[in-house]
């Protein structure tokens, strides 16, 4: 018998508490202001769109639908981005993010090798499912620091000090916005000076975006950290979801992509991940690439999410800024939360302890991860005080 996934396990005991007062802030998955799963309009829409047209069952090819994969790059790299302009960018869609970063794993497993071996450098911490998919790929994981527990923010000096140390040649994952667990990004700045680190030693750079337009409410600011080294020449790999953007979790629909040096090495590219896809699953699922396509290929529809993601952003920010003020005015907590609104996207880094999160869900019924990360997308404005009482209740 192996171990119970960490997050499910915290749905599992969730589901078997009986107090009404009861919150899960453990779901990765957004939810409205009334606690309530949310689909988007703009996806009804395609999907009544789709319905109309009959359209058949057929295969996909390996790497999915044409009109998807260019329309999901367009969104990454930018309409004018030179590299795609000019045919530089292998793409392949993906069995959502998880499936693309899946592949780029299997991909680096089979062609990368660096100085320091098979080996790829994520954040610590990092979202808990990318040792696996990179060890189940062939990769050793090895850290990079990213959060300073003192502050709840950026450790930007310990993350340089650590890139400098990399061996040059190295590949190295970055969350390209609202990072997961933490919820703390480096500014634009400092993406910067990251990609002159990066630029120095020569590193394959591999952008996990799993929350483009989720974070800010604007997908193009969402895109800067990878739009940057893009313009700055890195030669990036790059895996997209769709699941918290358009909210379509269950239809797995993303994109791997990886830009070459020349239009010929991104068909030589393409050959092998496509070698690579074949057997691991033959091609990808129909439905939601055109969902996709259908909204981003459709400028009515496609201003209409873009609105749609603003206010799944604004709802979040909104949260955030009600649980710091019921902290700071309502109970007149004396630490400090200005993390917990400079903090962006889904998740909030608490600063809760274990100790803490074992008594919050004993005392409270509030059921979050060990490590203190609080989804905010399972706050509502009904609950939001209730939350911070018990934060507060706990953190004296
Ligand atoms: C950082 C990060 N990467 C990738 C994913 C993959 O999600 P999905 O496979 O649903 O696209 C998630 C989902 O929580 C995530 O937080």
């Amino acid at each position: 018998m192996g171990p119970p996934d960490a997050i499910l396990g915290v749905t599992e005991a969730f589901k078997a508490d009986t107090n009404p007062k009861k919150m899960n802030l453990g779901v990765g998955a957004y939810r409205d202001d009334a606690n309530k799963p949310f689909v988007l309009p703009s996806v009804r829409k395609a999907e009544e769109i789709i319905a109309s047209k009959k359209l058949d069952k057929e295969y996909l090819g390996i790497t999915g639908d044409a009109q998807f994969t260019k329309l999901a790059a367009e969104l990454a790299y930018g309409r004018d981005s030179e590299p795609l302009k000019a045919g530089m960018i292998s793409t392949a869609q993906s069995i959502s993010g998880t499936g693309a970063l899946r592949i780029g794993g299997a991909f680096l497993g089979r062609f990368f090798q660096g100085a320091g071996g098979k080996k790829i450098y994520i954040p610590s911490p990092s979202w808990g499912n990318h040792t696996p998919i990179f060890k189940d790929s062939g990769l050793d994981v090895a850290h990079y620091r990213y959060f300073d527990k003192a502050t709840n923010g950026l450790d930007f000096a310990g993350m340089r000090e650590d890139l400098n140390k990399i061996p040059s040649g190295s590949v190295v994952l970055f969350h390209a916005c609202a990072h997961n667990p933490t919820g703390v990004d480096p500014t634009p700045d400092q993406w910067a000076e990251i990609s002159r680190i990066a630029k120095q030693k020569n590193f394959t750079p591999f952008f996990d975006m799993a929350y483009q337009g989720f974070a800010s409410g604007d997908t193009v600011k969402d895109a800067f950290a990878v739009r940057h080294f893009v313009a700055d020449g890195h030669r990036i790999l790059l895996s997209q979801s769709f699941s918290k953007n358009m909210g379509l979790y269950g239809e797995r629909v993303g994109l791997f992509s990886v830009i070459s040096d020349s239009a010929d090495e991104a068909k030589r590219v393409d050959s092998q991940v496509k070698i690579l896809i074949r057997p691991l699953y033959s091609n990808p699922p129909l439905s939601g690439p055109r969902i996709v396509k259908e909204i981003l290929g459709n400028a009515e529809l496609s201003a209409q999410w873009e609105k749609e993601v603003k206010l799944m952003a604004d709802r979040i920010i909104d949260m955030r800024a009600q649980l710091r003020g019921h902290l700071e005015d309502t109970f007149r907590s004396k630490k400090s939360w200005s993390h917990v609104t400079s903090q962006i996207g889904m998740f909030c880094y608490s600063g809760l302890t274990p100790d803490q999160v074992d008594r919050i869900r004993s005392e409270f019924s509030v059921y979050l991860t060990r490590d203190g990360r609080i989804s905010i997308a399972g706050i509502t404005s009904s609950n939001v005080e209730y939350l911070a009482k018990a934060i507060h209740e706990v953190t004296k």
